[in-house]
């Protein structure tokens, strides 16, 4: 057997943990769900959110991969017993379903960026005009149906999955840690260059006002709907609950603090969510979009192509702005990817650029149906993020939390000190409050469903 790999730095495994929580979750969901919910105010529950919930979850998944130096379905098995392979094969699969239709809406983007270089939104927008007059629907909407389905998604998905088998074939060092570090810089540099010139852009104020005035009265109203979908954000855009972080501390190979990797990692995954609101808003109510819609895969895309069509310098930013989300998903599509190739590496002795050829093959062939008909993704995504996600952290604080407790701690202790209290305090608050939220969130997404 080939000796398991290891992340050769301590920044290339926060990196790589970096890139899979940014993601279309930070670009997509964020920014309007905190518009939409009250702004400011919803930012300091959503925050709250992350720092109880959020980060106790990731040490979770952090000490059971560096313990077991496993994928998830060993790890489990080793730390549980043999019917934990169940639970287990439940992250191998979520991880099968959400990078099949993350794959493909990633592909969009890498579409609607080569666009811009063919062109600018506005030209492209103009020849839909006519047709969009005439069934009276906006020309966005048409030029997004052309696009989004059919062969232009099928080619493009088929791109972006190539990329990512390429990608994980190469292995950790190599493969991974390499990508990353040219990405997430990339993507920092690239949010942060946008949120400059989208400052001085004529309606900016009117965004930021949008996205961050302070509306406390909308939590109150809400609260029942906004604290689980708050909840729920939270273990998405970390990506909790499926194995990503276990897999990805399994490489870490000598003891690191992991309190301090992890809050590096959420500080970073937050701050880049953050900062993409405040590129999207003064570009919305520049372009005159006061409504900028629920972020839904489509809605983004038509007032975005709407309003860089419309702004000043819009071609150009449009062009940098899909360019960036398409590297964010790629660096989560990598972390997903790697979850089930890991698995098939550890448990099944197959070689790592077999694996991960294999499985991204039927992933891909999986997210093909998405391609033909935008039902599957509805399917898909709900399923995914509201039901399997949450249900695998709640299992994984069920194991940690109640059943290899002192273990867990003294993992955490490792590359920290001796924690007292703390470690205990860590271990109630999986018990308890963290396990209460994810039973409510589940129930929630289950009914939803
Ligand atoms: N964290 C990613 C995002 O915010 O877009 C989505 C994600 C990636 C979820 C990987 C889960 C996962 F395993
Ligand atoms: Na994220």
């Amino acid at each position: 057997m080939v000796e398991r790999e290891t992340w050769a730095t301590r920044t290339g495994f926060i990196l790589a943990a970096v890139g899979s929580a940014v993601g279309l979750g930070n670009i997509w969901r964020f920014p309007f769900v905190t518009g939409e919910g009250g702004g400011a105010a919803f930012l300091l529950v959503y925050l709250l959110f992350v720092a109880l919930v959020g980060f106790p979850a990731i040490l979770v998944e952090f000490v059971v991969g560096r313990k077991t130096e496993r994928n998830p379905v060993g790890a489990l098995i080793e730390l549980g017993g043999n019917a934990w392979k169940y639970v287990g094969g439940i992250f191998i699969v979520t991880g099968f379903v959400i990078l099949s239709f993350y794959s493909v809406v990633a592909g969009w983007f890498i579409r609607y960026f080569l666009e811009g270089l063919r062109g600018s939104y506005a030209s492209h927008l103009a020849g839909y005009e006519d047709a969009a007059a005439e069934v009276g629907e906006p020309a966005a909407l048409l030029m997004f149906g052309d696009l989004s389905v059919g062969l232009d998604a099928f080619f493009f998905h088929t791109i972006f999955m190539a990329v990512t088998i390429g990608v994980v074939a190469l292995g950790i060092r190599q493969g991974i840690e390499l990508a990353v570090k040219v990405m997430v810089p990339a993507i920092v540099v690239l949010l942060v260059g946008m949120a400059v010139w989208v400052f001085t852009l004529p309606e900016a104020g009117a965004g930021y006002e949008y996205y961050l005035s302070p509306e406390f009265g909308v939590i109150a109203d809400n609260w029942m709907e906004l604290l689980p979908a708050a909840a729920g954000q939270a273990f998405f855009t970390l990506s909790l609950g499926m194995g990503v972080m276990i897999t990805y501390a399994s490489y870490l190979g000598e003891d690191r603090n992991l309190a301090k990797d992890g809050t590096a990692i959420i500080g970073f995954d937050t701050g880049i969510a953050f900062l993409t609101g405040l590129v999207v808003f003064p570009i919305f109510f520049s372009a005159g979009i006061t409504e900028p819609g629920d972020g839904g895969p489509g809605a983004i895309f038509v007032s975005m192509t709407e309003a860089f069509a419309t702004i000043p310098g819009g071609h150009l930013i449009g062009l940098l702005f899909f360019g960036t989300v398409a590297i964010a998903a790629l660096s989560s599509a990598i972390s997903l990817l790697e979850v089930v190739t890991a698995y098939v590496i550890d448990e099944k002795g197959v070689e790592r650029w077999k694996a991960a050829l294999g499985m991204g093959g039927v992933i891909y062939l999986l997210g093909v149906p998405v391609t033909y008909d935008l039902i599957f993704l509805d399917l898909l995504d709900g399923f995914a993020d509201g039901v399997l996600l949450v249900f695998g952290a709640l299992m994984l604080v069920i194991l940690v939390g109640w059943i290899t407790p002192k273990l867990a701690v003294r993992e955490l202790e490792k590359g920290i000190g001796d924690l007292g209290s703390l470690g205990t305090a860590w271990i109630w608050a999986i018990r308890v409050p963290i396990l209460v939220v994810l039973v409510v969130t589940l129930a929630l997404g289950v009914v939803e469903y």
